[in-house]
C-alpha cells in the first residue's frame, strides 16, 4: 500500500531533500505550504520533484488551514519542518517566530489527535535549545538553555511534541539535529553566505565579504544525510528524541578557510569582521553526540565538512558564472 506523507515546510531545505527521499520510497508525498507574493518552490525544482508533490495551502500559524491539510492528506507520516528558521531574525519578529516555530506545532499535534491518531509524527527539533552549552558535546539528556527567541521557541515545539506522545500516546518524535548544510541552504546562514560570496569574489562580482563571530564554533553535516534520519525515527516502533549530529565542531574562520582555498583564494584578505552580524546573545560553541541515532537508529553521517563545503562551493561556482 502506498504511503502518505506530509510535509510542512517542504519549499525549505530540508523539506527539498525529505520529499526527494519520500518519494524515491514510493510515499505520495503532500506539502503544506504558505501564501508567498513570489515563487518559493525553486528547491524543488532543483530536486526535481516539483511535478510529484500534492500542495495544500496553509500557514502553522493558522490552525484551520494546518488541521484542513492533516484530514485531505490522510498522512501515515507528517514531518513538522516548518518554521522561521534563522536565528537572527528571531530577535527582530520575536512573536512571528514564537507562533509558527512554538504554537504551530501544537496546531499540528492537535489537528492529529483529533483527526489522525494513528499518524506518526515528526517535530524539527534544533541544538539551538542547548544554546549556552551545559556539556561539552551535547545528547539527549544535556538540559537546555536556549539563547535567541528561535531557541526559546523551538523549546517549545520539542516538549509539546513529548507532552503529546506521553499525555495522547502519539508515535510523535524529535529530532534534535545540529546544523545541517547543503547547495539548497538559504543564502542568509554563514555557511552559504561564505560559499556564495568566495564564488563572488573569484569571479570579480564581489570584493569582500563581511562576517560577524568567525570564532564561533558549529557541528556542521549534509542535510542529505539528516532527512534520512528523520525518516528511520519514523520507522521505529516506538516514538523517541535522538540527537542528530557529525560530533565534530568547526570554526566559522575555519570554514571559511575551506571554502576560500577551494577555489585558490586566501580568506584572510577578503573576511572582515562587522558588528553588525554579532548577536544579542550567542551560541558559541555547539558539539552532537550522535550515539543514540547510531545505536537505535543504524544512522551515521556520510558527508565530512570538506566535502560538504567543497559541494557547495562547486554549485556556487556554477550558478554565480551563469548570472
Ligand atoms: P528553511 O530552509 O528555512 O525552511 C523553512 C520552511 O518553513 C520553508 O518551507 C518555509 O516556507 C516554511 N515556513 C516558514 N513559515 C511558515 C509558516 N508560517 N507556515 C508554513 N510554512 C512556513 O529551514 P530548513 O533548514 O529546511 O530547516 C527545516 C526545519 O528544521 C526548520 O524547522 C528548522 O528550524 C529546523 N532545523 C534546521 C536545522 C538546519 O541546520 N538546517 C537544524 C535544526 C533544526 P517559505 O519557503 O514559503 O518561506
Ligand atoms: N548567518 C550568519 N551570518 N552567521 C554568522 C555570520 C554572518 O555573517 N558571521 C558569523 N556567524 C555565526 C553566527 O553568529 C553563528 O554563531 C554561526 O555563524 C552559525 O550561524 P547560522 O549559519 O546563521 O546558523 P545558526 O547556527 O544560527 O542556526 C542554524 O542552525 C540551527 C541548528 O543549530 C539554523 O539552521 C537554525 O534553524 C538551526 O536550528
Amino acid at each position: 500500500m502506498t504511503k502518505s506523507a506530509l510535509i510542512t515546510g517542504i519549499t525549505g531545505q530540508d523539506g527539498a531533500y525529505l520529499a526527494r527521499l519520500l518519494l524515491d520510497k514510493g510515499y505520495k508525498v503532500h506539502g503544506l505550504v504558505a501564501r508567498r507574493s513570489s515563487d518559493s518552490r525553486w528547491r524543488l525544482r532543483e530536486m526535481g520533484v516539483e511535478a510529484d508533490i500534492v500542495y495544500l495551502d496553509g500557514d502553522m500559524a493558522d490552525a484551520c488551514s494546518v488541521q484542513r491539510a492533516v484530514i485531505q492528506s490522510a498522512p501515515d507520516e507528517v514531518y513538522n519542518l516548518a518554521a522561521q528558521s534563522f536565528v537572527a531574525a528571531s530577535w527582530n519578529q520575536p512573536v512571528t517566530t514564537g507562533i509558527v516555530d512554538g504554537l504551530g506545532v501544537t496546531h499540528l499535534l492537535e489537528a492529529i489527535r483529533q483527526f489522525s491518531p494513528h499518524t506518526r509524527f515528526y517535530q524539527a527539533s534544533t541544538s539551538e535549545m542547548f544554546g549556552l552549552i551545559q556539556a561539552e558535546q551535547q545528547d539527549e539528556n544535556t538540559p537546555f538553555y536556549p539563547r535567541s527567541p528561535y531557541g526559546v521557541a523551538k523549546l517549545y515545539g520539542h516538549w509539546i511534541t513529548v507532552n503529546y506522545r506521553e499525555s495522547f500516546n502519539l508515535h510523535a518524535s524529535s529530532g534534535i539535529l545540529f546544523n545541517h548544510e547543503s547547495p539548497l541552504r538559504g543564502i542568509e546562514f554563514v555557511t552559504r553566505k561564505v560559499t556564495d560570496a568566495a564564488a563572488r569574489i573569484k569571479q570579480g562580482k564581489q570584493q569582500e565579504l563581511a562576517l560577524g563571530n568567525i570564532d564561533a564554533k558549529r557541528d556542521w553535516g549534509f542535510a542529505g544525510d539528516y532527512v534520512e534520519a528523520m525518516w528511520l525515527m519514523l520507522q521505529q516502533d516506538k516514538p523517541d528524541d535522538f540527537v542528530v549530529a557529525t560530533g565534530v565542531t568547526t570554526t566559522v574562520r575555519e570554514m571559511c578557510r575551506i571554502a576560500f582555498d577551494h577555489v585558490g583564494l586566501n580568506y584572510r584578505d577578503y573576511v572582515k569582521i562587522d558588528p553588525a552580524f554579532f548577536r544579542p546573545a550567542e551560541v558559541e560553541v555547539l558539539l552532537g553526540n550522535p550515539a543514540k541515532a547510531q545505536r537505535v537508529l543504524g544512522w551515521k553521517p556520510k558527508t565530512d565538512l570538506d566535502t560538504l563545503i567543497r559541494m557547495m562551493m562547486d554549485a556556487d561556482m556554477k550558478r554565480v558564472a551563469k548570472e
